[in-house]
């Protein structure tokens, strides 16, 4: 009896590690992801380089990121909202890839 649980607790371990791990993998932005979207989606106004041409230059723009996310969720201007056309994962990923340095 108490043999099978010495044998139980590291599976049970296991099994929580790779719960938590596989949860904090699909929440990790996906920067790359997010650079391929935004050459698709937001480069014919912002640059391929993101340094602007109908929108402004996305480069250095002091925004946080939840100034980015709500700028592209709910649109301002000129500039569209993408709520209906992209996923809450797609919006993180070009908030991330919005953000590096
Ligand atoms: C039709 C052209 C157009 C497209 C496509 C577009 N934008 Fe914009 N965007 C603009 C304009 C214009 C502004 C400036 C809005 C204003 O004057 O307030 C802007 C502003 C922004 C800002 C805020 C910049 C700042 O300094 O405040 C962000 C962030 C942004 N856009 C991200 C994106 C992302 C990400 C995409 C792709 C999903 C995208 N945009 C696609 C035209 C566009």
């Amino acid at each position: 009896m108490k043999r099978s649980c010495f044998l139980l607790l590291p599976l049970l371990l296991a099994v929580l590690l790779a719960v938590a791990c596989g949860s904090s993998n699909t929440t990790t932005p996906d920067v790359s992801a997010g650079a391929d979207l935004y050459q698709e989606k937001c480069s014919v106004c912002h640059g391929a380089e993101r340094g602007g041409g109908i929108g402004p230059g996305l480069v250095v723009h002091g925004l946080t990121d939840g100034q980015i996310e709500t700028v592209i969720r709910e649109g301002r201007a000129a500039m569209p909202s993408w709520r209906g056309s992209l996923t809450g994962e797609e919006i993180d990923n070009l908030v991330a890839y919005l953000s590096e340095d």
